[in-house]
């Protein structure tokens, strides 16, 4: 007997961007399903990184503590350390991850999370228990074949790998969250730019008590520029904390075009000995597996009803830790699109705004990610570590570095450029914060784009422009403290206005759909008692933002408006797409 399952959205992958769709949607009351191919989900670390963009979406989503709990705290990722084993010599460290003073303040006043390292093995778990617990129904062990779809909805062909059998899952969307071999994406025919497998790398999880070595230096990394490092995917060892100061995760390149050597738990403790350089440290290996570093983008994120997302549309190395974030990202771009077509609220047209503001951020994702590999060259250039090499060489290199000599002092200073250069790879919060969208879900209010003060990648400039996140400020009610980004979200829309825009809040109550009403100033439901928000809002009092589901403006005034009604009214068939 054949049978066929119908849903309203059907998710290929459990990763971060399948688990954070399906738990949007299921916030937001969309019925869907979530098939994956494995047992299990992710059984290794993975992507850790997550950064306070990715930690609003989860605020807004209610798990932010659940991740919190596990996570390892910004404060132990401090610092990302050079060396040439963890027990050998240290070459330098950069301030990690918000945690220079200086970009810690940034942090601060840029959001009302914090950054975290959250191992994949652990934040998959998070996500897919809350979207289950909100009503997603999801299918281990069972394998997307393909789909067909037509003008109502998409047929899939899964396979129940248990039973070994075929069924049809019927819905009116499909999202491809696959990963990086993505099958829907390439079923659905989406565009792609780049490449697959420019280098080859191998990550090898173990359990060793490294205290001595990483507590007094606390970092999520230790680069380790031994002989044969610059083979491969990332340009040096990495020594990633897993769980501190016990659990790790080493990446090694391999030469891509001779294949990834044989996997044998030797070949493991010998590249584990080679990078801790402490063999009296028992080590257990956990498990070892290759993969490839990829530069690939999708020109197109969606075809018809099929809707790609993550690692299936961009594919790019771990460097500045972007992956797992911007697939929960774009999930999150995408579900309220979704709700509010199924719904009926918006027009279709409404989703063809997920392509034209995420492919930009994925592509410009791809392009740093890349960047920063290259940008590491310079660490092992100051080393005279390109060369063709011995490990003599290499070590009489790096001590050479100690002399007092004119050339020493040359080289000294050559490494201490390249490794803080590394900035723009463990401290780019602009890269993390600054995403600006343009598309037919964004309605221009005519004031010319300001551009940056300062460099975008490295540091975050608020705007309440219509295309950007709105600004994070601290606010009061009552006796409690909340931000800004705290009033808006949960799959609504979000007037935000003050003294004299009862206009605006009288329009807002008029919309066909429901708008939420934050008024701020002296005497109404919140104040700003620091005056930040006067300062971050960029309007006048009785001027107004409507801010969107997933916390991005979409239209501003400046002033209070007479025909608040009109333009009010006027916005949301544009951003809806009934324009
Ligand atoms: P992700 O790959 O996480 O998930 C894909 C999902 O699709 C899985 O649930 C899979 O079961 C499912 N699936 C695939 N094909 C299917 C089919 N035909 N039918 C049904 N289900 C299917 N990043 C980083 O920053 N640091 C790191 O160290 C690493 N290391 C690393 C190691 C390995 C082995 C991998 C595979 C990846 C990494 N990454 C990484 C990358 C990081 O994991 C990645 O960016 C994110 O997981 C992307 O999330 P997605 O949800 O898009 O895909």
């Amino acid at each position: 007997v054949s049978t066929v399952v119908e849903t309203d959205v059907l998710i290929v992958g459990s990763g971060p961007a399948g688990a954070s769709a399906a738990l949007a949607l299921s916030t937001y009351g969309v019925p869907n399903i979530v098939v994956t191919r494995y047992a299990s989900l992710a059984d290794t670390p993975r992507a850790h990184i997550t950064n306070q963009r990715t930690m609003e979406v989860l605020r807004d989503l209610g798990v932010e503590q659940d991740v919190v709990a596990q996570a390892t705290p910004q404060h132990l990722m401090g610092n990302t350390t050079f060396c040439t084993s963890l027990a050998g010599e240290e070459l330098g460290r950069v301030r990690s991850w918000g945690n220079d003073p200086l970009v810690q303040a940034e942090h601060e006043l840029a959001s009302p999370t914090r950054m975290c390292d959250m191992p994949q093995h652990l934040m998959e778990p998070v996500l897919v228990n809350a979207a289950v617990a909100r009503g997603t129904r999801l299918r281990f062990e069972t394998e997307y074949l393909s789909h067909a779809q037509d003008a109502d909805g998409v047929t899939a062909t899964v396979r129940d790998r248990l039973r070994g059998d075929t069924y049809e899952i019927r819905a009116k969307y499909l999202i491809g969250a696959d990963g990086g071999r993505s099958r829907v994406a390439a079923d659905a025919g989406l565009p792609m730019g780049g490449q697959m497998g420019v280098a080859g790398s191998i990550n090898i999880v173990f359990e060793a008590d490294l205290t001595q070595y990483t507590a007094h230096r606390p970092s999520t990394l230790y680069w380790v520029l031994a002989p044969g490092a610059t083979v491969g995917g990332i340009g040096a060892g990495l020594v990633r904390c897993v769980r501190p100061w016990t659990e790790w995760l080493i990446v090694w390149g391999y030469d891509v075009t001779a294949g990834a050597p044989d996997l044998t738990t030797e070949y493991a403790e010998s590249v584990v000995r080679g990078l801790v350089g402490d063999d009296d440290i028992p080590v257990t290996i956990k498990s070892s597996s290759a993969w490839t570093v990829n530069e690939m983008y999708a020109e197109s994120y969606a075809n018809g009803r099929v809707f790609c997302a993550g690692d299936a549309v961009h594919r790019h190395p771990p460097s500045n830790g972007l992956g797992s974030n911007t697939s929960i990202q774009d999930a999150y771009n995408l579900a309220w699109k979704l709700k509010l077509v199924l719904d009926g609220t918006a027009h279709p047209r409404l989703l063809d705004s997920y392509t034209a503001e995420r492919a930009p951020i994925g592509r410009q994702v791809v392009t740093r990610a890349n960047r920063s590999i290259r940008e590491t060259a310079p660490v092992f250039e100051a080393l005279d570590g390109l060369s063709p090499q011995t490990p003599e060489q290499l070590w009489a290199n790096i001590a050479a570095r100690k002399d007092s000599t004119e050339a020493a002092g040359k080289q000294r200073a050559e490494l201490r450029e390249a490794i803080a250069f590394k900035a723009y790879e463990f401290n780019a919060h602009g890269v993390d914060l600054n995403q600006r969208y343009s598309s037919g879900a964004i309605v221009p209010d005519g004031t010319p784009d300001p551009g940056f003060a300062r460099d975008p990648e490295l540091h975050h400039q608020p705007s309440s422009r219509p295309g950007a996140r709105l600004p994070h400020a601290w606010i009061t009610s009552g006796s409690r403290t909340l931000s800004t980004l705290d009033t808006v979200g949960r799959g609504r829309f979000t007037l935000l206005t003050g003294i004299g825009g009862e206009d605006w809040v009288r329009a807002a109550s008029a919309q066909d759909i429901p708008v939420a009403t934050v008024v701020i100033g002296p005497g109404q439901e919140y104040e700003d008692p620091y005056g930040d928000w006067a300062r971050l809002s960029e309007i006048s009092d009785a001027g107004a933002l409507l801010v969107r589901p997933d916390g991005f403006v979409a239209f501003r005034y400046s002033s209070a408006a007479p025909d608040a009604g009109e333009l009010l009214t006027d916005a949301v068939r544009t951003i809806l797409g009934h324009a």
